[in-house]
């Protein structure tokens, strides 16, 4: 385990020059006599053993061969009324090479053994090569401190609009998703209410707290939140194996001083870690790290287990999908030696200074009519202490449904 953890840390680079060597003898494919579309265009196209090269708008896409075929759109292989795959990727050969290779109007065609053409178009290659991906990022985001956020001015969604417009949902999704953090105001001060303006976004996760809870600091739970003690930040169900993706909260009422939400970016801090230190980012995007809640009241018993890394980032260009961050649910560190775990404690710290850095925090009064939403998988919450009754419901909603029903309206989720 240290060993691979070593490897993984170290080796990137390695690992790339091993593909890169992966060609073995270089295979030209002589594009003389072709289409007229191959004219002016000798060196864009090279047949290698394993794979084709291709270059397209100065960006050399590397296609192995048996992808191709996979990946081919013709009617016998892929159903595009459905968008599911026909072809059955157990039957290609392995050794599979294409008998014949032409670029003609901005298409790659290919003849493979046995009389089967597939087509892809230049574009689709260069969005869906790696070396597309390598280049793009999946989700675009504003990171923030607070003054970052204030000074962006985001409008929140108002509640009649909200629940029967879909520009001013669309509108609330994107700020969603690049703030991590979205509101609608003017909502009526019931869990009914509630329940619906996050219908109107997905679908609700229901977890061991219920569908859509309401609390107030009575410690019916065998849970800090149950209290009118301060939380520090924090992601949520971090002892979940897939982390809740979105919070609500709606403070339906209080009869008392304090207890604002506190919010920060745990993206805008991973960044300020990755600038700062690219090792202690690597290790806290490598190290398994467990979260466990254990309950066990006389109404509720339970003991989830999390393991995961506290960043995430996607492998084929780094981005930070996820952040696990809990002190209070973290749990035994025992999955690397003690000289990694002493590195890990280094990299933590620094990561936890950039989180409670002040100017990275922004404090937010949640009264009644206020329904915030969160990307637990990025911004994180806490509260400070209060007095008197405190009234609070909300709820999880499923990751998969918000970012689908962002995408069906044509944003990049
Ligand atoms: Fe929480």
């Amino acid at each position: 385990m240290f060993g691979a953890l070593k490897r993984s840390l170290g080796l990137a680079a390695t690992r790339s020059q091993g593909l890169l060597a992966a060609g073995g003898g270089r295979r030209w494919w002589s594009l003389a006599g072709q289409s007229r579309a191959c004219a002016g265009t000798p060196a864009a196209l090279q047949l290698r053993d394993e794979f084709l090269e291709l270059n397209h708008e100065g960006v050399s896409m590397c296609l192995n061969y048996v992808w191709l075929r996979d990946h081919c759109s013709s009617d016998s292989s892929y159903n595009s009324t459905t968008n599911q795959r026909k072809l059955d990727t157990s039957s290609i050969d392995l050794s599979i090479r294409p008998d014949t290779c032409t670029v003609q109007d901005g298409h790659l065609v290919l003849t493979w053994p046995g009389g089967h053409v597939s087509k892809y178009s230049h574009s689709w290659l260069a969005e869906n090569s790696y070396e597309g991906k390598q280049k793009s990022i999946v989700q675009p985001r504003v990171l923030w401190n607070s003054d970052i956020y204030e000074n962006a001015n985001i409008p929140s969604a108002k509640w009649e609009t909200f629940m029967s417009c879909n520009d001013e949902l669309k509108n609330f999704l994107q700020n969603y998703l690049v703030y991590g953090i979205a509101f609608v105001d003017d909502v009526p001060a019931t869990v009914e209410a509630t329940e619906a303006v996050t219908q109107r976004v997905s679908l609700i996760r229901e977890t061991t707290y219920g569908r859509v809870w309401s609390f107030t600091s009575d410690f019916s739970r065998g849970d800090t939140a149950y209290s009118q003690l301060s939380l520090d930040r924090h992601t949520d169900t971090s002892y979940f194996q897939e982390p809740c993706g979105i919070q609500v909260f709606h403070c339906l009422k209080h009869e008392g001083t304090g207890g604002r939400t506190l919010l920060v970016d745990g993206f805008y801090a991973a960044e300020k870690l990755r600038q700062q230190s690219p090792e202690n980012f690597k290790l806290l995007a490598h190290v398994p790290i467990k979260h466990d809640y254990i309950e066990n009241t006389a109404n509720h018993q339970n003991h989830m287990t999390g393991i995961g890394p506290v960043l995430n980032v996607y492998p084929w260009n780094n981005e930070l999908y996820l952040i696990r961050y809990n002190n209070y649910d973290r749990s035994v560190i025992n999955t690397v030696p003690h000289d990694i775990v002493h590195r890990w404690y280094m990299a933590h710290r620094d990561l936890t200074t950039e989180l409670r850095r002040p100017e990275n925090e922004l404090w937010v009064k949640l009264t009644p009519g206020k329904v915030i939403f969160i990307d637990n998988w990025r911004v994180m919450h806490g509260r400070e202490s209060f007095t008197g009754l405190r009234q609070l419901c909300g709820c999880y909603l499923t990751r998969d449904d918000v970012l689908s029903a962002a995408r069906c309206f044509g944003l990049q989720a």
